[in-house]
Formats: C-alpha cells, structure tokens, sequence
C-alpha cells in the first residue's frame, strides 16, 4: 500500500481552497508543501503564513519540505504555522542530527532529503534519527520536471539499508512522478509518492488516489 502526498506547489493558487478540498475529498495521506528560499534553489515559493492558510483549511498531514540553506532558522515558524513533519536537506548540514533532535523537541515529525547528485551513503548512518526519507527525483526548485531515473537505485539502496536494520524510516519520493511511472517507483521501495503537477491536474483525482493507493 503506497500513500500519495500532494505538493500544493503544483496548485492553482487562485483557488487555493478549493484545491485543498480537492485533496481532502480525495481522501490523500498527507500534503507535501514545498519551501523554497531562492538560494538553496533557484526559486521562491511560500512561507509560514500559507502553511498556516492551508492549515486552517485542512485537518491533513502537513508534510513541509525545506529547500533553504539555513532551515534551523524556521523551523520553529512551520511548527508554529502547523507543520507536523518538518524535512530539510542534508547538502546544508554535514550531521543532521542536531536539526532532527530540534524538530522532534517542538513536536514535529522530522525528515532528511537527499538531491539526485548526492551520494545516498551521506544519509544512511543518520536514518534511524528520521521519520522521513525525502529521495529528490528531479533537481529540487520547480514542479513539472521530469523524473530522473537514478533515483531508483537510491530508492533501492535506502530501502535496503532500512528493512536491514530494521528502521522505521519511510521513504518519500520528490519530482516527475506520474501514474505511469509510479509502479516502479513504488516497486523500488518507496512509501510515498509526491505528485504536484500529475495530483493537481488530473482529470480524476480520486481514481489516482485510488490507484496510487492500491500499489
Ligand atoms: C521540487 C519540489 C517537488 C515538486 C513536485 O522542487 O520539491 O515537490 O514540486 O512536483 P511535480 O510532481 O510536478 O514534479
Ligand atoms: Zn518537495
């Protein structure tokens, strides 16, 4: 049974709630809400007060996904505006320890996130102090990109290592994921799927749920 996370990232904006009720009436597993901060990646996308917007409209999982180089210095704010699992990357903090020590002292789950070019043995010895495995499938900063299939054997590799020493660590996967390629995704380890682009402009969002669900 895999579970589907919506990036809000790939919503319309001007109807912001009634893409929420979308995921809601979809009954999806969590909402991935992506952080950008224009310098860990090329771009800028929201902050605390929509997280918290989004928060007032949903009683959903609220899965925040950090692309900042100094996430330490919000995480208190997405605590606050409702996060209940906060994810930052591993390319901005060599020991993460330290930060996921912060985010499970405010209450929130925490989740550590690798790019596609980085060495998935940066991450290992440092899961069994996250709830979250964030595997990036594209290079993060816009949606719409296509999938990048390297990420499968960083799928299959983590998966490996967590069902080895037995964690409970589970593994998200970020970027150009579709109804088409998910099977494999899945098939490589993965628990949850991302999907802005291919969620928010389905034609039926309930049967993708469905179908992502039933992998
Ligand atoms: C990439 C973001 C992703 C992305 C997913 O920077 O972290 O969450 O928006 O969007 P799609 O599914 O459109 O690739
Ligand atoms: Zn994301």
């Amino acid at each position: 049974m895999a579970e589907i996370a919506p990036s809000v990232l790939g919503a319309d904006f001007g109807h912001l709630e009634r893409e929420i009720n979308k995921a809601d009436n979809a009954q999806v597993d969590m909402l991935h809400l992506d952080i950008m901060d224009g310098h860990f990646v090329p771009n800028i996308s929201f902050g605390p007060g929509i997280v918290k917007t989004i928060n007032n409209l949903t009683d959903t999982f609220l899965d925040v996904h950090l692309m900042l180089s100094q996430p330490e210095r919000y995480f208190n704010a997405f605590k606050k505006a409702g996060a209940d699992n906060i994810t930052f990357h591993i390319e901005v903090h060599p020991n993460p320890v330290q930060y996921a020590r912060i985010i499970k002292a405010l209450g929130c789950q925490a989740g550590i996130s690798l790019n596609p070019d980085t060495p998935v043995e940066h991450v290992l010895p440092y899961l069994e102090e996250f709830d979250f495995l964030l595997v990036m499938s594209v290079f993060p900063g816009f949606g719409g990109q296509s999938f990048i299939p390297s990420a499968l054997q960083t799928i299959t590799a983590a998966r490996r290592f967590i069902d080895k020493e037995h964690l409970t660590t589970r593994i998200q996967v970020d970027g150009g994921i579709k109804s088409d390629n998910a099977p494999e995704v899945v098939a490589a380890g993965a628990d949850i799927l991302v999907m802005g682009t291919a969620f928010f402009q389905a034609e039926d969002s309930q049967s993708l749920t469905r179908q992502i669900q039933s992998l």
